[in-house]
């Protein structure tokens, strides 16, 4: 409100004084006085002098005309300010724009442009796209701009990159604190060596890497794109190298802005809520961390060990010691009597990844791919390529020597990369393509027109909020007969060789209904959506649990035994030990580990048990959750959702480890086995996220949002449903909700934690809980994120748009008719666990 008042003051004053000049030109006899402004013609932006902060030093900037908050995008004398209020921002005698102050004769900043023209015939205009132009009045040609000295904010239609020309080098650079604008110790910049690529440096050292910019699809610029919102250009000429974006719809404003924390963040105006909301930020996975995984390391292929780092094919780790503490910087050295000159060897093509540092790569876009190929197997150093332009098909090659460096693999993007490998390597990955091929035939034709189907009905559905939910057809691969070409089918299968084949055993059905004393009544633990849970004695003293599945159809036995035979195969500190299953007839049985501190809701929800819990071993058990669940969903082979996750199903064993149970079972039942819409909806009231429990949508997105529902009863010790407040909404959800938005949501906390805890940890985890139930899932973080927030102290958080919840006006019609039916409404099947 001050603000506008002191604006529409100060533009009165303006026009008072320069009757004759318009409000957003300065000329050469005009002189902008600390406390003028210059506004753009569109009244977008402003310009004059400003204190960044607490500071009250002077700064010359731009920042948006009207907001509520001063937001500035450019600021002049970043490295040089005026300590009081005598700064003058005019032209000199040479026609250059200077800032004065004090009447001193040496200007703190100058445009710095050698004189060409005649010198009183320049004029200064802020423009309506933010950009301060110096221009020739009669030829009005631009000597200088604000756009190719950018600060820490990159806005649409302003270049990114170099002018090779001339040399000049348009990069952002990070703010050193909100008091202070001077350059800090982030950049983020367009490098043009091998092939363009953009980085954001940390203390000069690449910290994250979008991947290079191919044509179409752009990997992580494409997402941060997001889907035709931006428009990217990238010029990569002779003359020029820049990366430039629209925004396609010209009225929404948008910026970009490197922070001094080490994160690149997109911001857009919300104008009905008249402010900035927090679009979307990098890095934001530890895969995204660049080299995380070494050279020739592939990062984001979660393999048994729960370690985002596997060697790539024909690789094997350098340090092997320290990759097994799960340091994989080291990286990985090509396995042991490989041989790569002419002798046999060919590709294998790597699928959705970020493709490796560009820097040593070379390119030519007038190459097919095939010949990219040839050109590749003929030059032994060469050690990769891939397509450089996959707008029409794949065109163009860009080929790597050396290492590989900073690759990783995405779940629902990226660019194929074709590896060198040798003789032996092709054979053995040729073979287990055929393998996986001839199984995979019919099912990929038809999960392929199932995809297709499903695709477009979700297209449908979902118009514009398609972003998170279409995913992956990324283990299902076409055939090809390319000669030296082979497909993978899922890259960890290969990294997994040389493991101990842990082979599933099968019980005989009387031992177990021996040892469940013929599942008894006595020996039950409980019921779940899927069947009862016995406990069991072997002969040897063994404790076991016993998953009787209910009678489900739909899968045959053999395809029984695989899931099972995959399931147990996950093998995490964070998930219950399946030990082997029994098939008998109709009878199909789970045998796990026995776990005699049951279940986390025991604790959770009993007023004496829940005083055992303090601050230290909740977020233990938050934390290891949240491993367990980031393993189920990176795990590359299968990706496991769970779909149920809730308190009761974590269980803990006698150190309070918490281990999650019930994974995998949507999976061994015969439930949908890709992510997208299902017509089984499993799951629990109150832990389900909006998208699934009324359309069916699910993908890991769901279980994060659980994931949160989770968080906030580990830190409320209360669930969320029933009433908690009589007049707030009557959940926990939305009564934690309530406290957020009023700054006041650490009074939920339970009390019967005594107060040994840190406020700001428990703060940040509630910030954490609700970052997972946003309602949109593409806002939601993934578990990686999740773990990485909860470890990271120091990182700085996004603010949690609104949750989902029941009393959500707009889900609430949908609700009640999902649920008024309980077992079948128009051919939904929804199995509804008890919240006791
Ligand atoms: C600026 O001042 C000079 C000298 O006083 C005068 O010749 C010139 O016309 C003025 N220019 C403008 C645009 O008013
Ligand atoms: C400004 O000072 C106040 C009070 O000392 C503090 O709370 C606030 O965080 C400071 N703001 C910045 C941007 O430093
Ligand atoms: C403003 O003060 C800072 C330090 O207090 C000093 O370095 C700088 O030179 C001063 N600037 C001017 C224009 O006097
Ligand atoms: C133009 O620049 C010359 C020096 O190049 C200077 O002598 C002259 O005074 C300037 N004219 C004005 C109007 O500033
Ligand atoms: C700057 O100096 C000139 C003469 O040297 C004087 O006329 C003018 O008033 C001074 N301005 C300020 C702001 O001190
Ligand atoms: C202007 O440029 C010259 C050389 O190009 C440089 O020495 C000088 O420091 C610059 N001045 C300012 C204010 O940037
Ligand atoms: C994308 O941007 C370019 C220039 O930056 C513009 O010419 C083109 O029309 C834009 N495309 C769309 C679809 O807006
Ligand atoms: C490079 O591209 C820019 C922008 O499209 C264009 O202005 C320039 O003329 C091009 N240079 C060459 C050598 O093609
Ligand atoms: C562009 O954005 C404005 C403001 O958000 C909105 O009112 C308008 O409908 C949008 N136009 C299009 C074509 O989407
Ligand atoms: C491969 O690299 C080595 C050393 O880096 C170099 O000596 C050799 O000439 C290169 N071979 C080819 C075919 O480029
Ligand atoms: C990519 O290929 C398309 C079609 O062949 C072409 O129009 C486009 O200019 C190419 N882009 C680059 C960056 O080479």
């Amino acid at each position: 409100m001050n603000s506008q008042i002191v604006s529409l003051l100060t533009m009165f004053l303006f026009l008072v004084l320069h009757l004759t000049d318009s409000l957003d030109t300065l000329g050469p006899n005009d002189t902008l006085k600390d406390g003028d402004v210059l506004i753009s013609q569109g009244s977008i932006y402003s310009l004059g002098f400003f204190s960044p902060g607490n500071s009250s030093s002077r700064y010359l900037g731009i920042w948006y005309y009207g907001q509520p908050e001063r937001t500035v995008v450019w600021v002049a004398n970043r490295e040089n300010s005026v300590n009081d209020t005598s700064g003058v921002f005019a032209f000199d005698h040479y026609g250059n724009l200077v800032i004065h102050s004090n009447n001193g004769s040496v200007p703190i900043w100058s445009t710095n442009v050698s004189s060409m023209t005649s010198n009183n015939s320049r004029v200064a205009r802020l423009l309506d796209s933010g950009n301060l132009v110096l221009i020739h009045d009669l030829s009005k040609v631009v000597i200088w701009q604000s756009f190719d000295y950018p600060t820490d904010t990159f806005l649409p239609s302003m270049k990114l990159g170099w002018d090779l020309r001339t040399g000049l080098n348009r990069f952002m650079t990070s703010w050193k604190s909100e008091d202070d604008p001077a350059p800090g110790s982030c950049s983020y910049e367009l490098v043009p060596t091998g092939y363009p690529q953009l980085f954001l440096y940390k203390d000069q050292a690449p910290y994250w890497r979008p991947g290079p910019i191919i044509e179409k699809r752009q990997g992580i610029l494409a997402k941060m794109a997001n889907d035709f919102i931006y428009n990217i250009t990238l010029v990569n000429n002779a003359t020029e190298v820049s990366l430039k974006f629209a925004v396609i719809n010209a009225s929404v404003l948008s910026r970009y802005v490197v922070h001094e924390s080490g994160l690149v963040k997109h911001f857009m105006w919300h104008d009905e809520e008249r402010r900035w909301t927090e679009f979307n930020y990098h890095p934001q996975e530890l895969c995204d961390y660049y080299s995380k995984c070494g050279p020739n390391g592939i990062c984001g292929a979660n393999n048994a060990d729960q370690f985002d780092c596997t060697c790539l094919p024909g690789f094997e780790p350098k340090f092997p010691g320290n990759w097994y503490l799960r340091d994989g910087t080291g990286g990985c050295k090509r396995r042991q009597g490989w041989s790569m000159c002419q002798s046999g060897e060919g590709f294998v093509k790597l699928r959705q990844l970020k493709l490796p540092d560009t820097l040593t790569a070379h390119v030519d876009v007038s190459l097919s791919l095939k010949e990219c190929e040839q050109e590749c197997l003929r030059d032994c150093n060469c050690t990769a390529y891939s397509s450089a332009n996959e707008s029409m098909g794949e065109y163009g090659c860009l080929k790597w020597y050396g290492d590989l460096i900073d690759t990783r693999e995405f779940s629902d993007l990226g660019q194929n990369l074709y590896l060198r490998v040798d003789a032996i390597d092709l054979a053995r990955y040729r073979k287990r393509s055929t393998l996986v091929n001839k199984a995979m035939v019919t099912t990929i034709s038809v999960s392929a027109l199932a995809l297709l189907l499903l695709g477009s009905l979700m297209y449908c559905l979902m118009s514009k909020r398609k972003r998170d939910t279409r995913r992956r057809n990324h283990n299902v691969s076409v055939t090809t007969s390319l000669t030296n070409f082979d497909v993978l089918t899922g890259l960890k299968d290969f990294n997994r060789e040389g493991r101990p084949k842990t082979d599933l055993p099968f019980f005989d059905f009387g031992t177990v209904a021996a040892a469940t004393s013929n599942f008894s009544s006595v020996n039950e633990l409980g019921q779940g959506g899927f069947g009862s849970v016995y406990k069991g004695m072997m002969n040897n003293g063994t404790e076991i649990a016993v998953k009787r599945l209910s009678k489900y159809s739909g899968q045959g036995i053999e395809e029984f035994k695989n899931e099972v035979r995959l399931i147990a195969k996950l093998q995490h500190r964070n998930l219950v030990k399946i030990l082997g299953c029994c098939i008998q007839e109709d009878e199909k049985l789970l045998i796990y580990e026995y776990l005699p501190n049951k279940g986390l809701d025991s604790f959770l929800f009993d007023e004496t048990k829940r005083s055992l819990l303090d601050w230290g071993k909740r977020f233990n058990i938050a934390y290891g959750i949240a491993r367990g669940l980031m393993y189920l969903h990176q795990d590359s082979t299968l990706r496991i959702i769970h779909r149920d996750l809730k308190p009761s199903n974590v269980l803990l064993d006698d150190t309070l480890n918490p281990k999650i149970s019930d994974f995998g079972i949507a999976r061994i039942c015969g439930g949908d086995q890709i992510e997208g819409k299902t017509k089984h909806v499993i799951g629990t009231y109150g832990y389900m996220a909006p998208e699934y429990a009324i359309q069916g949508w699910f993908s890991i997105k769901s279980d994060v949002y659980s994931y949160g529902v989770l968080l906030l009863e580990i830190i409320t010790g209360q669930r969320n449903t029933g009433c908690y407040h009589m007049n707030t909404f009557c959940n926990l959800i939305g009564h934690v909700w309530e406290l957020w938005k009023k700054g006041q949501c650490m009074d939920i906390v339970d009390k019967s934690m005594d107060k040994t805890y840190s406020e700001k940890m428990v703060y940040r985890c509630i910030q954490i809980g609700l970052l997972c139930m946003q309602r949109y899932a593409s806002d939601r973080p993934t578990m990686s994120t999740v773990v990485f927030m909860l470890g990271n102290a120091d990182v700085v958080l996004p603010s949690p748009k609104q949750p989902a919840f029941i009393e959500d006006s707009d889900y609430n019609g949908d609700f009640q008719s999902a649920f008024n039916g309980t077992c079948s409404v128009n051919g939904l099947t929804i199995t509804v666990g008890e919240a006791r």
